[in-house]
Order: C-alpha cells, then sequence, then structure tokens
C-alpha cells in the first residue's frame, strides 16, 4: 500500500500490510496478525517520517464516533480515537464549550492526541485529559488509564515510554469544566486578555497565528515541529547569554530553562535553506518541509547537518518531536 496519501510530510513509501479500523471487532480480529507481524499504529500521518518501505502492518485508526455526558460541574467527552482533533476542537466552540480553543488546528487524530500530549499556546490535552483506553496488542484486552497513570510531560507520555508499540489507542476521555476560565498569558493571544473573551474569538486567534507561520501540510508538506524545544539549566543558560543577549527563555519549574529551538536553528542560519527536495521552512525555522519531490534521504541529511551545528554552535543537543519509521519500526536520528 503506498503511504504518500497516509503522512502530512507526503514522503513517497510503501507498506507490506495495511488495514482500516473502523471498529473495534476488526481490530481484535487482526491481533494475531499484529502478533507476527511488526505493526504500527497511525493515525492522520502528521507527527510520522515514513524514511523506508514498511515491512510489516499499518493499523489505521478509523474509529468514530462521540457522546458527551454532563456531570455538576463538567462536561464529559467520549471520543473515538479515529476523530480529527480539529474537528472536534471545532464541534466544542461551535457548541460554546470552552477548554479545546487553545489546541485549534493541530492536526491528526484524538487518539494520537496523548501520545506526545499535544500542546500549542499555553494548554496541553494533559490538562483536558480525563482517561486514555487502548487495546494491547499482546492480550488483546481494552484498559483505561487514568490521567494521572498516563504520566504526562512536554511532549511526552507513558504511550512514548514503556507502552510505546504496544498498544492501540480506542479512545479519549475529555473534562470540559462548566466554569470555563480563558488561557491568554501567551503572547500573542494577550490582545483578548479583557474581561469576556469566549472561547470561538479565541480559537480563531490561535488560528489566525498558526496560519502565519505554520505551512498547511495540504500545499507544503510537514509535520510540524521538527525538533523539542530544548531544556538547559539555569546556568548554562546564563552562559550562553553573555554571547547571545537576545536568547529567549521560559522558565521552568525546577530551576531548568526552556529554550526555543526555531530560535536556535534560525540563528545558526537555516532558515530557508534547502537540501535536495527538503528545506527548513521561511517563517518558522522549527518546521522542515517537503518542497515536492524531498527523499527521506534528503530529510535525514538536512536535520542531522541542522542537529550538529546547533551543538557546535551553542552546545545544546536538539532532539526530534517527529516520529521517525523505518523498515521495522521507530529508530533515532
Ligand atoms: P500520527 O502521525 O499518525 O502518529 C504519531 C505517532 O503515534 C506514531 O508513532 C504512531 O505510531 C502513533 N499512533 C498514532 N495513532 C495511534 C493509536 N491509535 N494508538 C497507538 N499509537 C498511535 N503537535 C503539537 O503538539 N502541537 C502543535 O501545535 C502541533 N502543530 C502541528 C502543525 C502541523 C502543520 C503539523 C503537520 C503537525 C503539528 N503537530 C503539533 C504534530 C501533530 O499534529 C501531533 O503530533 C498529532 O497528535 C499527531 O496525530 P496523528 O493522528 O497524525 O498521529
Ligand atoms: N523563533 C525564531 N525563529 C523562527 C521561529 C521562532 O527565532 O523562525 C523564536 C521566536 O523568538 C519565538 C520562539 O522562537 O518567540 C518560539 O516560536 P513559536 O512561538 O513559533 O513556537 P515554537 O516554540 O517554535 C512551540 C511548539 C508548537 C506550538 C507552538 C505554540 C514545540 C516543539 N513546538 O513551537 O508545536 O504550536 O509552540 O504553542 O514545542 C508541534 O509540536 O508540531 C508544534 C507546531
Amino acid at each position: 500500500t503506498p503511504l504518500q496519501p497516509f503522512n502530512t510530510f507526503g514522503l513517497a513509501a510503501n507498506s507490506s500490510g495495511f488495514c482500516l479500523l473502523e471498529d473495534i471487532n476488526t481490530l481484535r480480529e487482526a491481533l494475531p496478525l499484529a502478533a507476527s507481524a511488526n505493526v504500527l499504529a497511525l493515525g492522520g500521518g502528521s507527527n510520522v517520517l515514513f524514511c523506508e518501505d514498511y515491512e510489516g502492518l499499518i493499523l489505521k485508526n478509523a474509529l468514530q464516533g462521540r457522546t458527551v455526558r454532563e456531570s455538576d460541574d463538567a462536561y464529559h467527552l467520549h471520543v473515538m480515537g479515529g476523530e480529527s482533533w480539529p474537528e472536534l476542537v471545532d464541534w466544542t466552540v461551535a457548541q460554546g464549550l470552552g477548554g479545546l480553543e487553545n489546541l485549534a488546528l493541530i492536526p491528526g487524530t484524538a487518539g494520537a492526541a496523548p501520545i506526545q500530549n499535544i500542546g500549542a499556546y499555553g494548554v496541553e490535552l494533559a490538562e483536558r485529559c480525563e482517561y486514555v483506553e487502548f487495546i494491547d496488542f499482546d492480550g488483546g484486552g481494552l484498559h483505561r488509564l487514568s490521567r494521572e497513570e498516563c504520566r504526562f510531560g512536554y511532549r511526552d507520555s507513558i504511550f512514548k515510554g514503556e507502552l510505546q508499540g504496544k498498544v492501540f489507542i480506542t479512545a479519549l476521555g475529555l473534562r470540559l469544566e462548566k466554569q470555563w476560565q480563558p488561557v491568554l498569558d501567551y503572547a500573542p493571544l494577550s490582545e483578548l486578555a479583557y474581561d469576556g473573551a469566549e472561547p470561538h474569538q479565541i480559537s480563531e486567534l490561535v488560528k489566525s497565528v498558526r496560519r502565519a507561520k505554520l505551512p498547511d501540510p495540504s500545499l507544503l508538506g510537514n509535520a510540524g515541529s521538527f525538533y523539542k524545544n530544548p531544556t538547559i539549566t539555569r546556568t548554562a543558560f546564563d552562559a550562553l547569554k553573555e554571547g547571545y543577549p537576545d536568547l529567549p527563555g521560559f522558565i521552568q519549574a525546577d530551576e531548568q530553562v526552556k529554550v526555543p529551538a526555531a530560535w536556535l536553528i534560525d540563528k545558526a542560519g537555516w532558515k530557508g535553506k534547502r537540501l535536495g527536495g527538503a528545506g527548513v521552512h521561511q517563517h518558522q525555522a522549527l518546521v522542515l518541509v517537503n518542497y515536492g519531490q524531498a527523499t527521506a534521504n534528503d530529510v535525514l541529511t538536512l536535520a542531522r547537518q541542522i542537529r550538529d551545528d546547533v551543538e557546535a554552535k551553542f552546545g545544546i543537543r536538539l532532539v526530534p518531536e517527529i516520529r521517525l519509521i523505518g523498515a521495522s519500526g521507530e529508530f533515532s536520528l
């Protein structure tokens, strides 16, 4: 099966097995196959780079359905994993439900949202997540983890740790408080920081800010941020700042400082650079793009050159956020 239509970077690769999962029974039937083949769960393909033909079975999440239950103080959404995340956000906002508006326009499925704990404009999925349901490839049982059990962190969760490659996420539980509080701390949203901003105004502003910086994958292949924003010690930050007074930094709880990878890549001179069919986006240096004919080798070579150059210049080693998939599964840059 050609995978080009199933990943937003638009790299050409094939997979030896492919199954569209529209109901949980099909998933259970596929499990014996999964036991004997390399199996890879796939959502919208907006955070993966298919670097080789995949020798195994790809299970594409098409589980659909949403239900809402009301309690005294919240709305509780049960969302099947194959639902589109950005459509879900729009649907809640259109009904006047607040809580997800800062996470508007993030591509992909609801089922993948907890994996890297998607985040943007001051909100992370973890803050709205009530539980995650999955089927494990070994026993085929359906399990539910609470938010605490998911061990969410910045672009991290148990699904990138001990459960990586072992489960298929089938559903996501979200809790939207009736006492909604807008989150407007992120600089571009501060223009709405007056009494009475509604969820739909925030989501519209988030969308316009995103559209100005991030390339639309239907026009220019990409998978969002290629690397995570690194965290360094306060001492390392202060030392760097002497050489680079304009270095931005966000102080974290534990005396660490998060530094924008985009700034490091930009400062190192990579913005707008091209290698073969791949390039560094002109408006956001953290996004690598496919100008149409990029090969996996173009992207990987460019990504390694950027990582090594940033390390040589700033002493900070960037780690990919995107998931690199080879013939038999995930690998590191
Ligand atoms: P996929 O790319 O299909 O899969 C990602 C990983 O999860 C793979 O390893 C896959 O094997 C695994 N997986 C997928 N589904 C399942 C499942 N059901 N069970 C088990 N494992 C599974 N992310 C942010 O956090 N914030 C942003 O602001 C943001 N902006 C973006 C902007 C653009 C233009 C793009 C292209 C991407 C952006 N991303 C952002 C990244 C991406 O949207 C998220 O990582 C999203 O959650 C990926 O969802 P997906 O369904 O496409 O996952
Ligand atoms: N900057 C530059 N050059 C650039 C772009 C940005 O110097 O080309 C600097 C600016 O100083 C800016 C700072 O970098 O203030 C941060 O940039 P931006 O606000 O665009 O956010 P980011 O840190 O690059 C992160 C997430 C995004 C998320 C935005 C908004 C990561 C890895 N990325 O990007 O998530 O949408 O914040 O909250 O944490 C994704 O994960 O795929 C993604 C797009």
